[in-house]
């Protein structure tokens, strides 16, 4: 008999942070990768916006647009069976007004089939974060290094080093939780305060660069499998280096196609 899969909603990851039990999640953006990700065994997939980065190879996250969004969301749902999908709604699609957030949420719930969305900011997005929940689509938050600001802040350095923006940042975790969102991203924060955060709430707060208190963590898939060597920030462990690995076998296709040796006598009909 086929073994039921216990998929992953939003509230076992409140019975997993109730039990001390870690989340684990990655990023992903199309079928074949998550599919290997959901067979892992991964607890939640976020469709995050850095596709503007991996995928498209653009600078920053404000390029990738709604409906592209839409496309590699549509491409991660059609792969998974277990993990919780969450998609970030993209720069200029949620900053406007509520109605625009609710509209291009609902699109990305509708259109793609995922089973969240996630938003950057605080106390600014609050209405906006009101007004997607109503309509009955679960927000995650991100807190601390948002980079749809990344113009505002200047730099990708470590936030939250002062007083006053650590307050905030407790004072924003806080009122996402209050508002109703089911989980929180805190990113590249001293680990301290990530800490108290994660203590101070009840919903689940997972970490990238924020330290080993929190509930659970989150890394850029193409970041952990090493497929980009030339991004190094110290939060980042790499499981893989798959930049060496692809060019290793790329150059071996190459040797074998010019030196004839592909394809062989078994390889052709
Ligand atoms: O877009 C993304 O990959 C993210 C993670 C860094 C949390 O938001």
């Amino acid at each position: 008999m086929k073994k039921e899969i216990k998929k992953i909603t939003t509230h076992v990851l409140l019975q997993m942070k109730q039990k001390g039990e870690k989340i684990s999640m990655l990023t992903a953006y199309d079928y074949t990768t998550a599919k290997i990700l959901d067979h892992a065994g991964i607890d939640v997939l976020l469709v995050g916006d850095s596709a503007s980065n991996v995928m498209a190879g653009h600078e920053t996250t404000l390029p990738i647009t709604l409906d592209q969004m839409i496309y590699h969301a549509s491409s991660v749902v059609r792969a998974v069976n277990r993990a919780l999908i969450v998609v970030d709604l993209p720069f200029g699609s949620y900053q406007g007004n509520s109605k625009e957030a609710l509209n291009s949420a609902i699109r990305i719930m509708k259109e793609s089939g995922a089973h969240a969305v996630k938003l950057e900011g605080g106390k600014e997005i609050k209405e906006s974060v009101e007004r997607i929940l109503s309509a009955g689509i679960p927000v995650m938050g991100h807190l601390g290094l948002t980079p749809q600001s990344i113009y505002k802040f200047g730099t990708y350095e470590v936030r939250a080093r002062e007083k006053v923006e650590a307050e905030r940042i407790l004072s924003d975790a806080e009122l996402l939780e209050k508002t109703g969102c089911f989980a929180i991203v805190l990113e590249k924060i001293p680990a301290e305060l990530a800490d108290k955060v994660a203590k101070k709430i009840l919903i689940p707060v997972i970490g990238i660069g924020a330290g080993g208190g929190v509930d659970g963590q989150v890394l850029v898939l193409h970041d952990m499998l090493g497929l980009n060597n030339e991004f190094n920030p110290r939060f980042l462990r790499r499981y893989l280096n798959l930049y060496d690995d692809i060019k290793g076998a790329v150059q071996n296709y190459i040797k074998d196609v010019k030196s004839k040796d592909f394809p062989n006598a078994k390889e052709q009909y």
